[in-house]
């Protein structure tokens, strides 16, 4: 997010979070707790040791709906080479990636503050010394970036430790989480692909970098059980790998968008979002003018209506009023749920829902 956006997102969480510390000293401690409200346990897959997160906000889809294994598999990075995407003539050998990558786990578990092979580009999600979190590099030596997704039984149940984005997502979205949305970069950019293959103004005007995931060597893997996640007395389990991450094409910026750049190209952008059905996050930091083509480049995929909940279509004509509906579904989300919300019976999906 850009500095002013940031601190726009945090006062309004401020102003919530101070009327959500009043409304909890209001409860009586003797009113008894539903004990239908949703709830995930998780463990390592060879672990007994098991962290627990009862919350009323925790929907089913962001846990049980975006991690699916085949599609995971399908997209892997393939066995022999990628070739560049600007010098099409050079190419490297996947395995000479997956080997950096494997050195780069090692050093995230050192602790270390800089990496062999990649260069930092965001570590703002990213907490070096517990080592979790989503952290972005670029190869030193090679045309392409890793986004690194790690996270723990422990880390993975405790989102009010993050900053108040991930907060901020939390509320909005079910309990959705860097972690997980990672799932859907790589099906939503299958999606916005195809959708902008339609029209012939946008397939002129947009492109998007390759991305492939990879699982590191020695990946542990976390079971995640939710009750009551479909309803009252229901179980749920699925398995996630701890750490993984996104391979893609770096993409050499002409000019990387900013909340200063002409109302005209952030109108451009709004168009692009809405003609996409908000799949896309409209953030202008997602975008890039491409150095060599001059087309706007999509950099995060994340599928924004998984992020954010959306149950229905919506379109957005300035960046304010996106801001304010994203406010308001916050507040609505936080503070304007009965109990048969609650309890999670008939909660809708998000508008699209990435199968
Ligand atoms: N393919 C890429 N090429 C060049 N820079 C990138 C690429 N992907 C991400 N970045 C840089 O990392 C930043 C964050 O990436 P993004 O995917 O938007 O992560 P987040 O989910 O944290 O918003 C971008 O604003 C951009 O500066
Ligand atoms: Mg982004």
């Amino acid at each position: 997010m850009q500095k002013n956006d940031r601190l726009f997102v945090q006062c309004v969480i401020i102003v919530f979070f101070i009327f959500n510390f009043f409304s909890l000293q209001a409860r009586s401690p003797r009113r008894i707790r539903d004990p239908y409200i949703p709830s995930i346990t998780c463990r390592w897959v060879d672990s007994c040791q098991t962290y627990t997160l009862t919350n009323e906000h925790l929907d089913w889809y962001p846990f049980f709906k975006l991690f699916n294994k085949d599609f995971f598999q399908d997209h892997l990075l393939p066995e022999g080479t990628v070739a560049f995407r600007y010098e099409k003539t050079k190419s490297v050998d996947t395995q000479v990636l997956k080997e950096q990558i494997d050195v780069l786990c090692a050093e995230i578990k050192q602790k270390k503050r800089k990496y062999t092979y990649f260069t930092v580009l965001q570590a703002k999600d990213f907490n070096r010394r517990k080592g979790n979190g989503l952290l972005i590099v670029k190869f030193k030596e090679y045309p392409f970036v890793v986004k690194m997704f790690i996270e723990r039984p422990e880390t993975f149940v405790s989102p009010y430790h993050k900053g108040f984005e991930p907060i901020f997502f939390f509320y909005l979205g079910g309990g959705m989480n860097r972690h997980l949305a990672g799932f859907t970069r790589i099906k939503n950019l299958e999606l916005i692909k195809e959708r902008v293959a339609q029209s012939s103004f946008w397939q002129q005007r947009v492109d998007f970098p390759r991305k492939w995931y990879w699982l590191p060597c020695d990946v542990p893997w976390i079971e995640i059980v939710g009750k009551n996640m479909m309803g009252a007395g229901t179980t749920s389990i699925t398995q996630i790998p701890g750490t993984y991450c996104i391979v893609a094409d770096v993409i050499e910026a002409k000019h990387t968008m900013s909340i200063l750049d002409p109302a005209e190209d952030k109108g451009t952008i709004l168009n692009l979002c809405n003609y996409l059905n908000l799949w896309i996050d409209p953030h202008l930091n997602n975008f890039m003018i491409e150095k060599y083509t001059g087309k706007l480049v999509l950099l995060d995929t994340e599928h924004f209506a998984s992020n954010v909940g959306f149950k229905e279509p919506l379109e957005f004509h300035s960046y304010l009023s996106w801001y304010l509906h994203l406010a308001g579904k916050f507040m609505q989300n936080t503070f304007g749920q009965n109990k048969r919300v609650r309890r999670n019976h008939e909660r809708p999906l998000p508008c699209m829902v990435l199968t």
